[in-house]
């Protein structure tokens, strides 16, 4: 089981606690936090999170992310470790 760290960024925190066999965004939605998404499918990148801590396995992606900070989109990823992330400023 992993840890998902959710920062808000307006000084809320939600903590979740995964299996890692769902998307991130997946997950969130199970715990009624709520992001925003379109495709569900790596297309639109309304989905985009910041990777603060910890590592994903990250499905394809048919937009470019950035590496520093580190983005990845939530309908595309799955945590391998406990993560930190937090919406894209
Ligand atoms: S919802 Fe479109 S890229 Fe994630």
């Amino acid at each position: 089981m992993f840890k998902i760290e959710f920062d808000k960024n307006n000084g809320e925190t939600e903590l979740l606690y995964v299996y890692g066999d769902e998307s991130i965004l997946t997950e969130l939605e199970y715990h009624n936090v709520l992001i925003n998404h379109n495709c569900r499918q790596g297309h639109c990148g309304n989905c985009i999170l910041h990777l603060i801590e910890g590592e994903v396995i990250h499905q394809e992606s048919l937009i470019p992310l950035s590496s520093s900070p580190k983005e990845i989109l939530a309908c595309q990823s799955k945590p391998i470790t406990d993560i930190k992330v937090k919406i894209r400023d």
